[in-house]
């Protein structure tokens, strides 16, 4: 009895292993088949030409005031262009008194602030005669040493909401501490030794009490607060681009106009959008930062630094850009057009290695459109519309004093 009970089961389990093996057979197959499916897809999709699919991006050119600020926009150019508002946004525990900018701003030039009493804030960031960077690929510090980073401009920095070329400060306040203490920029010990060197000048007792409600007492806080009232008010709203879209037709020259839809058309908006020109404004609710170069081997052959630092940086404002070269985070870039193509080649052109499911974000599905010279040096006179009229002026008088006076 017993072995007649065994040998059934022995039977089935047999049965069983050879129905598995034929699934397993069919499932293995099957899955060979898919992947090889698809590394032909894929190799196929990647060897055909952009744009054999779907037309690559629209980029028409002959943009017309009307068109572009026509409430019927062609489907490139749904984009809202905006001017900076009136109201500038500020935080709570800090708010702006004529006497707390005031303050601010003899902080901001006090070269007393620096461990050699050689540099303040506005050495870095001369605000007329550099448009509030310092002409510089990287800046120099005290005793003549060399950073690593370009000095961004500190005009319209109230709208951004991270600072640095890495983002790494949330408000102007927290950035405000920063040079200060960086050994390779103002270089002070601590931060009793900034509130020392405020201390030691006697005129500084009345400011902070006016800015203040009476309080004499002078701490970090209270300076980097001030100077943060005082960048709030450094707001270039004097430019070309803000008079067109308030309804000036002829404050673009037509160049200018179709680098304004190439801007948009090529998907620079899909970065540098908003009356800031950036993701990293307050304009913007979402994501500040993007990596760069989004696309590495598209130029790594012309621009070698490019491969090395591919990580994520904030996405910067574009106003008064064209001013504030040499541009990129290292200032490895001197001349405008270039970093348009840099731009062009290596941030835009996320789909050149396909994927074989499209991501859904349009931003993954920017082609490069290879633009022609013709086309970048258009997007550059765009560019040049976002220049504030006061800081142009300030910069070719300064440049005609230097100029006169290295003739003299
Ligand atoms: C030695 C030159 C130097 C000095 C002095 C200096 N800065 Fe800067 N500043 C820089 C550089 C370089 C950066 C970019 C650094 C980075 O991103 O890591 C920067 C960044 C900034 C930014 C961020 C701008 C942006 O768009 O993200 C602000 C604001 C700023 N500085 C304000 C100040 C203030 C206020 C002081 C004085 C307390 C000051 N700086 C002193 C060189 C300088
Ligand atoms: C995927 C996001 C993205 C797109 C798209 C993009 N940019 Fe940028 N842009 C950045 C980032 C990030 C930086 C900062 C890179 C750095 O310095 O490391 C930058 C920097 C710049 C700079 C230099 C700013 C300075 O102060 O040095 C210019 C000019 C610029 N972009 C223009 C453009 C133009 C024109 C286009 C369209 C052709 C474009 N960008 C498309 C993200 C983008």
């Amino acid at each position: 009895m017993e072995n007649l009970q065994v040998k059934p089961k022995t039977v089935i389990a047999k049965q069983v292993s050879i129905e598995q093996k034929w699934l397993v057979l069919v499932v293995v197959s099957g899955l060979v088949l898919i992947l090889g499916i698809k590394i032909g897809v894929y190799s196929f999709l990647n060897a055909v030409p952009e744009g054999f699919f779907k037309s690559a991006p629209a980029i028409r050119g002959a943009g017309t005031p009307d068109r572009i600020l026509s409430p019927e926009r062609s489907a490139s150019d749904r984009y809202q262009w905006q001017t900076l508002p009136e109201e500038i946004p500020v935080p709570l525990d800090n708010p702006m008194t004529p006497a707390k900018i005031e303050l601010g701003k003899k902080l901001f030039f006090d070269k007393n602030l620096s461990a050699d009493r050689s540099l303040s804030c506005a050495s870095c960031h001369a605000l007329e005669a550099k448009a509030g960077a310092d002409g510089a690929a990287v800046s120099t510090g005290i005793y003549g040493q060399m950073g690593d980073r370009n000095a961004p401009t500190v005009w319209n920095t109230a709208f951004q909401k991270l600072l640095f070329w890495d983002g790494r400060a949330g408000s102007l306040e927290e950035q405000a501490i920063q040079p200060f203490l960086n050994p390779v920029e103002m270089g002070m010990p601590s931060v009793g030794s900034i509130e020392m060197r405020v201390r030691e000048q006697p005129e500084y007792i009345e400011a902070f009490m006016r800015a203040y409600a009476g309080e004499s007492d002078i701490s970090i806080d209270k300076i980097v607060k001030a100077i943060a009232s005082y960048e709030r008010t450094l707001i270039t709203r004097d430019t070309p681009y803000d008079a067109f879209v308030l309804g000036d037709r002829n404050a673009l020259t037509p160049q200018q106009l179709n680098g304004m839809v190439l801007f948009a058309d090529t998907g620079c908006i899909h970065c540098h959008f908003g009356p800031n020109f950036s993701a990293a404004s307050v304009f913007n609710e979402g994501q500040g930062l993007r990596g760069f170069p989004a696309n590495p081997e598209r130029l790594s052959q012309q621009y070698a630094f490019i491969d090395k630092n591919t990580q994520s940086w904030r996405v910067p404002s574009l106003r008064n850009v064209a001013l504030t070269g040499p541009w990129l985070h290292n200032g490895e870039i001197d001349n405008l057009h270039d970093v348009v193509k840099v731009m062009s080649k290596a941030q835009l052109a996320k789909s050149e290695k396909r994927m074989f499911f499209w991501n859904k974000k349009e931003l993954d599905r920017l082609e490069n459109p290879d633009l022609t010279e013709q086309q970048v040096d258009d997007i550059v006179a765009f560019l040049h519309s976002l220049s504030s009229q006061k800081l142009v002026k300030a910069r070719t008088e300064a440049m005609a004093t230097k100029v006169s006076i290295e003739h003299q």
